[in-house]
C-alpha cells in the first residue's frame, strides 16, 4: 500500500505521522515548500510542491487531501481522475455541487472516496452508537451538542458551520441513523470574517432534533454531547472521550479505553482500499452534510426554515 498526502499543515502533521507509523506514507505534497521540505525531510519520503508534480512522478494507491476547504474539489477531482482512492479532509467540498460530482467521479473510476468525520471514530461515539442501536436505554428522542474553541485564525475560507458544526451534523445523523428533512439555524459574526457563532437545529422524522451550538467566542475547548434517550441521558465529551449515563434513581461511567480517533479513521481508509472493512463515511454522506450546511447559512441569512430531502 503506498498512500501520499497533500497540505502538510496543523492539521495535516498528524496524518504525515501517523500514516509514517503505519508504513504506508510515500511521498508528501505542499504548496508551501518549506513544508513540504520538512515533513519530507522528517519522514525520508518524496516531497513536492505541486500535485501535477506528484501525479507525474509517484505511483500510489491512495491520497490524503488536508488542504483548506476551498482547495478541496480541485485536488480531489485530480487525483480520482487518476484512479487513486481519495480522503478528504472535511467538509469534502464547499458547494455541495462539487461534491455531488466527486461522487459520481468516484463511481465511475470505482476508487473509494471518503470523507474526514472524524467523531465517527471516537470510541465515545462509538459506544454511544451501539448502546443506541441495541435501545439499551430506550429510544434515542433528542441530541445536543457543544463545540467551542478559541478562534483559529488561519482559516480563512469558512466559518465555523463549515469548519466545526459540520463535524456534529455529522455524528447526529450518524447517531440517529438517519438525515433531517428541516434545518433551522441562527448565526452571526464578532470577530471571524465568516460567522464565528451558531446554533443549528436538525429536525429528523418522529419529531427527533438534534441541536448544535458551536462557537469561536470561549477562550476555552469544549467539545461535548448530550444523548437523550427515552429511559436515560447519556452524556459524554469527545475530547477525554468519558460516558456518563443518567438514570433517574442512578448514575454510571462507563469505562472505555481511550483511543486516537485519526488513528483509527486512517486505519478504516486504508482497510476500505485492501477490502479488510466496509468504508464508515461514504462521500454520499459527506455531500448531505454539505448540503445540511448549506442549509443552516442560508436558513439563519433569511430567518426561516430550510426543508430537506436527502438521499
Ligand atoms: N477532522 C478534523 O478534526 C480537522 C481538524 C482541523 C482541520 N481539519 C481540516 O483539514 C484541512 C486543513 O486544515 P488545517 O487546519 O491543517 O489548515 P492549514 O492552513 O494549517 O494547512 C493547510 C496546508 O495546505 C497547504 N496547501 C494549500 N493549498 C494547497 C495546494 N493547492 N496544494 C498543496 N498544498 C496546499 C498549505 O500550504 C498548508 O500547509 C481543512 O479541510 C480542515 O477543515 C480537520
Amino acid at each position: 500500500m503506498k498512500i501520499v498526502q497533500i497540505g502538510t499543515g496543523g492539521w495535516g502533521k498528524n496524518h504525515t505521522r501517523v500514516l509514517s507509523e503505519l508504513g504506508v506514507l510515500v511521498a508528501v505534497c505542499d504548496a508551501d515548500s518549506q513544508k513540504s521540505k520538512e515533513y519530507g525531510e522528517k519522514y525520508s519520503v518524496n516531497h513536492y510542491e505541486s500535485l501535477d508534480e506528484l501525479l507525474s512522478s509517484e505511483e500510489f494507491d491512495g491520497a490524503f487531501v488536508v488542504t483548506p476547504t476551498s482547495t478541496h474539489t480541485e485536488i480531489a477531482k485530480k487525483l480520482l481522475e487518476a484512479k487513486k482512492h481519495v480522503f478528504v479532509e472535511k467538509p469534502m467540498t464547499y458547494k455541495s455541487e462539487d461534491g455531488e460530482k466527486l461522487v459520481k467521479l468516484a463511481e465511475k473510476n470505482k476508487v473509494i472516496l471518503t470523507c474526514g468525520y472524524i467523531e465517527r471514530f471516537n470510541p465515545a461515539v462509538d459506544v454511544v452508537k451501539k448502546i443506541v442501536k441495541e435501545k439499551k436505554f430506550g429510544d434515542l428522542v433528542m441530541l445536543e451538542f457543544h463545540r467551542e474553541n478559541r478562534m483559529p485564525m488561519h482559516i480563512k475560507d469558512v466559518g465555523i458551520i463549515y469548519d466545526t458544526s459540520v463535524h456534529d451534523i455529522d455524528t447526529a445523523n450518524w447517531l440517529f441513523d438517519d438525515m433531517p428533512n428541516v434545518v433551522f439555524a441562527r448565526a452571526g459574526r464578532i470577530k471571524h470574517e465568516h460567522e464565528d457563532f451558531a446554533s443549528i437545529m436538525l429536525g429528523y422524522k418522529n419529531d427527533k432534533v438534534a441541536i448544535i451550538s458551536s462557537n469561536w467566542i470561549t477562550p476555552k475547548r469544549v467539545r461535548k454531547f448530550n444523548a437523550v434517550c427515552t429511559d436515560a441521558i447519556i452524556s459524554s465529551d469527545f475530547i477525554t472521550q468519558e460516558i456518563i449515563v443518567e438514570k433517574s434513581e442512578n448514575s454510571e461511567t462507563i469505562q472505555n479505553e481511550k483511543q486516537e480517533p485519526l488513528l483509527l479513521e486512517i486505519q478504516s481508509f486504508l482497510g476500505a482500499i485492501e477490502g479488510k472493512n466496509e468504508l464508515i463515511v461514504t462521500s454520499q454522506q459527506a455531500v448531505n452534510v454539505t448540503k445540511i450546511a448549506e442549509a443552516a447559512l442560508l436558513s439563519s441569512q433569511k430567518g426561516i426554515p430550510i426543508y430537506l430531502d436527502l438521499k
